[in-house]
């Protein structure tokens, strides 16, 4: 051995970047975590991400409660990293904290034509509802521009969606389109990456929604309450007593079990159900044990997170800092782009 160095012959290669968000509605469910975060995890290792508590996008909807907001935004960021997202390799950061999203989301604002807008059909599908909540308005006709901002913030050649979301993407990506073409720039064109989304329903079988009641939430349930909600899932309707077997793929309970269970716990619940060996509250609790297999440990965590304030405000502010250097340099070169 010599303490020399060889050669280096190939520079290291960039890794390409990765950048995702998630909107600041309240607690965290299980859907927040099979949808998104658990694939984070995953693409820490290949990318270089960037990964946001999307506050302002949480406004759009909560302005009537901002008061809200901060401490969801803190339990937020305290689920990422207990759940496994690491700030020393990714930029955990609050997207209000980093106003180049703002000013950007200005400048992306005024090359979109309404009509990419009125085009997005969430919206379309959404209008009665947002009348009746109070949040027909501009900022959240004009989500979609906010989200190309904070893509393209980061100059990320990727983002984690799933086969619903490209749709949306693709506004994105024809903003940047427009900016290049205006202003003779080069940014990159963020690129879906695509992921496959497992169904998460709630426990009544409809989308599991605050407003639904029907949420798993992914820390904040203890064991009890993991126990008492799993009981209260639908099952396969054919099964009315003990003895009359049913079919897993039709209830969403094995729908839980094959996030969660081993193979031979599932193959357990496939026979037992489909010869009437087991009964639904056996299939129940084992499917509870194994959630609560695979949440006591992130539970602790994001406990001790919250309880030493100090030390998640401080991976907050140096994960935000580090995103905002970022966001200046982005925003340098697109006045520079566009010479003004
Ligand atoms: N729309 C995403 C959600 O509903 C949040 C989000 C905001 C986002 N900005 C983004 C996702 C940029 C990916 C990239 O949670
Ligand atoms: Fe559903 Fe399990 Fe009951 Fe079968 S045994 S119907 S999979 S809860």
């Amino acid at each position: 051995m010599t303490s020399e160095t060889p050669a280096v012959t190939t520079p290291p290669v960039r890794k390409q970047r990765v950048m995702s968000g998630m909107r600041v509605t309240g607690r965290l469910h299980i859907g927040h975590y099979w949808g998104a975060l658990s694939n984070w995890v995953q693409l820490q290792e290949e990318y270089e991400c960037f990964f946001g508590a999307m506050d302002w996008h949480g406004m759009t909807t909560a302005y009537k409660s901002p008061k809200e907001i901060a401490p969801w935004t803190r339990e937020m960021i305290a689920e990422f990293i207990a759940w496994g997202v690491d700030p020393e390799r990714s930029t955990i950061f609050v997207q209000s904290h980093v106003p180049e999203h703002l000013e950007l989301f200005m400048i992306l604002a005024n090359l979109t034509p309404m009509g990419w807008l009125e085009r997005v059909n969430t919206w379309k599908d959404a209008i009665e509802e947002m009348k009746a909540s109070d949040t027909y308005n501009l900022g959240r006709f004009a989500y979609p521009v906010l989200q190309a901002a904070d893509i393209l913030m980061y100059r990320a050649q990727k983002v984690p969606v799933g086969a619903d979301q490209v749709a949306h993407l693709e506004i994105s990506r024809e903003i940047v389109r427009r900016f290049n073409h205006l202003y003779k720039a080069k940014l990159p064109e963020m690129n879906p990456l695509l992921t496959e989304i497992p169904l998460v329903p709630g426990l009544d079988g409809r989308k599991m929604s605050k407003s639904y009641n029907n949420s798993l939430f992914l820390t904040e349930d203890s064991e009890k309450d993991l126990k008492k909600k799993v009981n209260m899932m639908v099952t396969d309707p054919a099964r009315v007593r003990r003895e009359d077997v049913g079919e897993p793929t039709k209830c969403s309970v094995y729908g839980y079990h094959k996030l969660y269970s081993s193979q031979e716990d599932k193959e357990w619940v496939e026979a037992g159900c489909r010869s009437a060996g087991i009964g639904c509250g056996d299939c129940k609790g084992r499917l509870a044990q194994n959630i609560e297999k695979m949440s006591a440990g992130p539970r602790e965590k994001k406990k001790e997170l919250l309880n030493s304030a100090g030390q998640l405000d401080s991976i907050i502010a140096a994960g935000s800092d580090k995103a905002r250097q970022e966001a200046q340099k982005t925003l340098g070169i697109i006045r520079s782009s566009m010479k003004w």
